[in-house]
């Protein structure tokens, strides 16, 4: 006979209990960004909505504040506090993110050692700008399943360090931060089923230009004058994409929740574009009440980061409250695309 192997026991639901966040200092209005694309304030604010994003400073170091360690490390601490909880009660801890740019140790592990976390499971995700979601659904998922009680999930980017200021798609676009949330038990359910999905045919539609061996052989050819490896989109194929398939996803993970549109309190999109998150509040066909995101107008695209960081510019400005009935819905890079129901969590003083 062989050994009986146990099953672990996790809860029945789970909620996200704190949110906190981290903002790079240094704001950039439209007015620094115009220049080597030829572009303007008002053409950048018409297509994307966003008036000024924030870009990191300093080095990329594990010891550096604005480092993709760094600011996780600040976000995760203030997700703590603002859940009640110690370092020593995490069980694992999940960093979605696309620009840490090694490829080991994950960044989740450096995280959990700055926080004051010991032998703690942690891994990173990468999803693009969808990676909150999936970390999101794992670690409901762990907490579920009885291996974890809580669990500290990271969306960080700095994507600076993967702009081409001269690039007329992406570089008005993207910016840096970081936003985390616990995931614990629950007496109801706070976390909805995922709904979740990705097109791999579709990469070209965002991607990094060149991978470390393309790169290192251009550094052999060319030395100094080789271009390092930047972030690149496809905007228009991206923009249909998002605006036409998306109806669907929003739709399986209100269907998965058993929750209508009418239900909702909030919407929170991934920060891609105010024109995307409109047609989708148009074809939702969301009512007036809902409170929709619009983080993107200050913080502009923040990919992993960017959900995080919504919710929190919801939940402090925008009128939402602690406990509503949100949809998150993050997609980008893949192309990939995660979202759930779940209630609102409590944010950092
Ligand atoms: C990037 C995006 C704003 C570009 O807008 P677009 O209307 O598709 O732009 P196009 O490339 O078709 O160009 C339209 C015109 O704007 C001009 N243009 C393009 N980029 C410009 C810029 N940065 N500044 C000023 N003008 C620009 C083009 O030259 C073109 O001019 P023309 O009509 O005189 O030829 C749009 O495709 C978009 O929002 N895509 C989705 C991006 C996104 O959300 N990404 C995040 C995914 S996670």
């Amino acid at each position: 006979m062989p050994a009986r192997i146990d099953t672990a026991v996790g809860a029945a639901h789970t909620q996200m209990l704190g949110l906190g966040v981290y903002r790079p200092e240094r704001i950039v209005p439209n007015s620094e960004i115009v220049g080597p694309i030829d572009s303007s304030d008002e053409w950048i604010q018409t297509r994307s909505g966003i008036r000024a994003r924030r870009f990191a400073s300093g080095g990329r170091g594990s010891a550096d504040p604005e480092s993709v360690i760094g600011m996780a490390t600040e976000a995760g601490r203030r997700a703590l506090a603002a859940s009640n909880l110690d370092a020593d009660q995490i069980g694992a801890v999940v960093l979605a993110t696309s620009s840490q740019m090694v490829l080991g140790p994950s960044a989740g592990a450096v995280v959990a050692t700055n926080l004051g976390m010991s032998d703690t499971a942690a891994f990173d995700v990468s999803a693009g700008c969808a990676g909150f979601c999936y970390a999101l659904a794992n670690a409901s998922h762990m907490v579920r399943a009885g291996i974890a009680q809580y669990v500290l999930v990271i969306g960080v980017e700095r994507l600076t360090d993967l702009l081409d200021p001269t690039d007329r798609s992406c570089a008005f676009i993207f910016a840096d931060g970081a936003g985390a949330v616990v995931v614990g038990p629950s007496e109801e359910e706070g976390i909805g089923p995922v709904a979740w999905g990705s097109d791999g045919s579709q990469t070209a539609a965002i991607k990094q230009d060149k991978d470390f061996q393309e790169f290192f052989a251009e550094v052999a050819e060319k030395g100094a004058e080789a271009g390092r490896p930047f972030i690149r989109m496809q905007g228009t194929a991206v923009f249909r994409w998002a605006a036409t398939f998306l109806e669907k996803a929003c739709r399986d993970a209100l269907d998965k929740a058993g929750v209508s549109a009418e239900d909702l309190d909030v919407f929170v999109p991934h920060q891609a574009n105010s024109r995307i998150t409109d047609a989708l509040v148009r074809v939702l066909k969301m009512p007036e009440n809902v409170v929709v995101a619009k983080d993107i107008a200050e913080a502009g695209n923040t990919s992993a980061a960017s959900i995080p960081l919504a919710m929190d510019q919801v939940l402090r400005t925008g009128g939402a409250q602690p406990g509503d009935t949100a949809l998150l819905m993050g997609f980008g890079a893949g192309l990939a695309y995660a979202g759930q129901v779940v209630r609102l969590p409590r944010i950092a003083e």
